[in-house]
C-alpha cells in the first residue's frame, strides 16, 4: 500500500493542478504583459514527462486533475496527453479530469475532450461585450469564445464560467452575465483579481479591484441571496439566487479562511511544484523526472519532500497600501 500524501497540517493532497504551457493566444491585462517572453521549449516538461508526473501523483492518491496554462489547448499535442490520462479514469484511480480554458480552441477540441473522459470545463469570460472583451483580453475575440462554449455544451461538457471581477469594467454587466449563465444552464463564479505579476499596473486602464463582498452586495440589489454552507476544499464560497435557483461562486483568494481545508498543489509547465499559491516556496520536480534511470523513487521522494514543506497558508493582504504579499510571478506560470 502506498502512503497517501499528507502535509504537515494533516491535509490530504488529492487535487493536482498542472500547467502545461505558459503560452496563450490571449493577453489578458491582469494576467500577462503585452510582450511576454515565453520559456524555451527545452524547459517545458514533455508530454511524456507530464504523463509520468501526473501518473505518479495519481498513484500517490490524487483523485482530481486540472489542466491549466497559459492556455492549455494551445500546447501542441495536448490531446494525446488527455487521451493518455483517461486510462486513470478507466481504473477509477482518477475521479475527475478537467481543465481551465479561455475557450478559444473548444470548437476544435470539445468532442475530443469529452471522448477522453472530461465532463466539465471552466471557461474564463469576463464580459459579454465584444469591445470590452477585446480590451481585457487584448488578443481575444468574443465570437470565437462563444462558439467554443456552444461546442463544449454540444459535446456534453458541463460549463462553468469564471469571471474576474473588475470594478468599473464588468460591474454593470453582473445581471446580464448572470442571466446569460442561467439561460444556458452554466455555473458562474466570480474571481477576485489577484496581485500577480509585475504588470498589474496594466489593469488600472481596464478596471480596478472589486471586492467580492461588494459583488455579493450588488447581487443583493437584484436578487434574494442565500449563503450556502457547501465547500469544495478550495477557496470558493457559494450563494443561491432564490429567484432563479442559480448557484453563484465567489473565489476570494486573498482571504485566509480556506487554507485550513486546502487539498491541492500546483505544478508549473517547467515542473516546479508550488504547494501554496500565495507563497514563493517551490521545489523542482523536473530534475527528478529527468533522472529516470534511477527509477520512479526519486520523483516520489521529491514530491513527498515538497508536500512535507507545504505552508499553513498565504500572506496576501490588500489592507495595506502596497498590496502586501504581492507575488512576482505571473498567473500563466503557476496556472490559474
Ligand atoms: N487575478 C485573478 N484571476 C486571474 N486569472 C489570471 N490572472 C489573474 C489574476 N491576476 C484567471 C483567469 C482565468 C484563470 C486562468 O486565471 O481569469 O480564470
Ligand atoms: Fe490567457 Fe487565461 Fe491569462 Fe487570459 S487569463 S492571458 S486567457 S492564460
Amino acid at each position: 500500500m502506498t502512503a497517501p500524501l499528507i502535509d504537515p497540517f494533516a491535509r490530504a493532497i488529492t487535487y493536482l493542478r498542472v500547467s502545461v504551457t505558459d503560452r496563450c493566444d490571449f493577453r489578458c491585462v491582469y494576467c500577462m504583459s503585452e510582450n511576454m517572453t515565453f520559456l524555451p521549449k527545452k524547459d517545458l516538461l514533455t508530454l511524456e514527462e507530464l504523463d509520468r508526473l501526473c501518473s505518479t501523483f495519481i498513484r500517490l492518491g490524487v483523485e482530481k486533475l486540472r489542466i491549466t496554462g497559459g492556455e492549455p489547448l494551445v500546447r501542441r499535442g495536448i490531446m494525446t496527453f488527455f487521451q493518455a490520462m483517461s486510462r486513470h479514469l478507466d481504473t477509477g484511480a482518477l475521479k475527475e479530469l478537467t481543465l481551465t480554458t479561455n475557450g478559444s480552441q473548444l470548437v476544435k477540441y470539445a468532442n475530443d475532450l469529452y471522448a477522453a473522459g472530461v465532463r466539465r470545463v471552466n471557461i474564463s469570460l469576463d464580459t459579454l461585450d465584444e469591445q470590452k472583451f477585446a480590451d481585457v483580453t487584448r488578443w481575444g475575440r468574443l465570437p470565437q469564445v462563444l462558439k467554443g462554449i456552444d461546442a463544449a455544451q454540444n459535446a456534453g461538457l458541463r460549463v462553468k464560467i469564471n469571471a474576474v471581477a473588475l470594478k468599473g469594467f464588468n460591474e454593470q454587466e453582473l445581471p446580464a452575465i448572470t442571466r446569460w449563465c442561467a439561460e444556458r444552464d452554466m455555473d458562474l463564479t466570480w474571481i477576485e483579481v489577484m496581485p500577480m505579476g509585475e504588470d498589474i499596473g496594466n489593469m488600472e486602464r481596464i478596471g480596478q479591484y472589486w471586492s467580492l463582498k461588494d459583488v455579493r452586495a450588488e447581487y443583493e440589489n437584484h436578487y434574494t441571496v442565500t449563503d450556502l454552507a457547501e465547500r469544495t476544499g478550495g477557496p470558493a464560497r457559494y450563494v443561491r439566487l432564490e429567484e432563479t435557483g442559480q448557484k453563484i461562486g465567489f473565489i476570494t483568494p486573498l482571504s485566509h479562511n480556506f487554507c485550513e481545508s486546502c487539498n491541492r498543489v500546483r505544478v508549473t509547465c517547467t515542473g516546479e511544484i508550488y504547494t501554496c499559491l500565495g507563497q514563493e516556496g517551490k521545489a523542482d520536480l523536473r530534475a527528478p523526472l529527468r533522472a529516470n534511470e534511477e527509477g520512479a523513487g526519486v520523483l516520489e521522494a521529491a514530491i513527498r519532500a515538497a508536500i512535507g514543506d507545504k505552508p499553513r497558508g498565504h500572506d496576501f493582504d490588500y489592507s495595506r497600501q502596497d498590496v502586501g504579499g504581492k507575488m512576482s510571478r505571473h498567473m500563466s506560470h503557476t496556472g490559474g
